[in-house]
C-alpha cells in the first residue's frame, strides 16, 4: 500500500496511539543531560538521528499529556518509557519516529522504517523461511515494484521490538513466519507455538505497512486481549486474501 500523505506513520497506526515523525532533522533540539550523555562520543550522524528521535518521542509524551523525562536505553538499546506507557522508536536515512500509548489502553507496539529498496544481497535467507520464500515470490508476480522481500524484514524487526518489551528476550527472524497482504495488512505466528510460553507472550501478532516517499514503515500494537487483535488495526487483512 502506498502512503500518499507525508505522515506515513499515523496512516498505519490505531488511532489511540500516539504518533510524531520526522524527515529532516531538528536543529538543536533540547534534550535532557542523560540522553545526550548516551550518545556524548558518537559520530554527528548518530547524535543527529538520536536526538531527532528523542525530540519525536518527547512530543509523543506530551501528546499523550505525560510530562517529559529522559528517555535512556536499557542494556539492550530498548527504549525506557516512563511507567505507564508502551512505546517505540525507529529512525533511517531521512526519517525519524516514534509512538507511544497508555499501557491500560496498549500492552505492546512495535514500529519501524527503512529505506525502500531491495534487502541487502544474502539477507533474505537469514530472514525468510521457505514458506515465506514462496509468499514473496507470488507477491512480486502480483507487483515486482513493490519490495516485498524489505517490507517482510521490516514487519519482523517491529515485530521484534514490541515482543522485546513484553518479553525482554531475544527473537530470531526464523521464529516469526509473517504473512504479507497486498491490501498493507500482515499477520504473523511464532513458528514455535512453546516460545514465550512461560511468560505470557501473544502466539500472534497483526499490523500494518505502508511505503512512501522512499521509505518503508510499519506498526504493530498488541492489545491486552489478544482476541481483539485482528479488529484493532483496521482495515482488517481480507481473509484469504492471496495474490494469484
Ligand atoms: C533492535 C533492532 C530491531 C533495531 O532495528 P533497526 O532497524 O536496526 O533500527 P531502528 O532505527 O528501526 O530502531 C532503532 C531503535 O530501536 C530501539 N530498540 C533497540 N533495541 C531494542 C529492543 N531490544 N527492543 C525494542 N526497541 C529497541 C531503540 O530505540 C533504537 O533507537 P535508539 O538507539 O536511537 O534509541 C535491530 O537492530 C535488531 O537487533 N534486530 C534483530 C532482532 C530481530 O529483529 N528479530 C526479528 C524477530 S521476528
Amino acid at each position: 500500500m502506498s502512503a500518499t500523505s507525508a505522515n506515513i506513520l499515523r496512516g498505519i497506526l490505531p488511532r489511540d496511539i500516539a504518533a510524531c515523525e520526522r524527515r529532516a532533522d531538528i536543529e538543536h533540539p533540547s534534550l535532557f543531560l542523560q540522553e545526550l550523555a548516551l550518545v556524548r562520543n558518537a559520530v554527528a550522524s548518530r547524535r543527529r538521528e538520536f536526538a531527532t528521535t528523542r525530540w519525536c518521542a518527547h512530543r509523543v509524551l506530551d501528546e499523550l499529556g505525560e510530562v517529559r523525562c529522559p528517555l535512556l536505553s536499557d542494556d539492550r538499546g530498548a527504549p525506557t518509557w516512563p511507567a505507564g506507557i508502551v512505546g517505540s522508536l525507529t529512525h533511517c536515512t531521512g526519517f525519524r519516529a516514534a509512538a507511544a500509548a497508555r499501557s491500560t489502553t496498549w500492552r505492546a507496539i512495535g514500529i519501524d522504517a527503512e529505506t525502500d529498496g531491495p534487502l541487502p544481497d544474502g539477507v533474505l535467507r537469514l530472514v525468510a523461511n521457505p514458506t515465506e520464500m514462496q509468499e514473496l515470490r507470488r507477491l512480486t508476480r502480483y507487483d515486482s515494484s513493490v519490495h516485498w522481500d524489505h517490507i517482510m524484514f521490516s514487519c519482523k524487526e517491529a515485530i521484534y521490538k514490541a515482543w522485546y518489551s513484553m518479553a525482554g528476550t531475544w527473537l530470531d527472524f526464523v521464529d516469526v513466519e509473517v504473512s504479507l497482504s497486498a491490501c498493507g495488512s500482515f499477520a504473523a505466528n511464532l513458528t514455535d507455538p512453546m516460545s514465550g510460553y512461560d511468560i505470557d507472550v501473544p502466539a500472534g501478532f497483526s499490523g500494518r505497512w505502508s511505503v512512501g516517499h522512499g521509505v518503508i514503515a510499519t506498526a504493530t500494537a498488541v492489545p491486552h486481549n489478544a482476541d481483539a487483535r485482528q479488529s484493532t488495526l483496521s482495515p482488517a487483512p481480507r481473509p484469504g486474501w492471496r495474490p494469484s
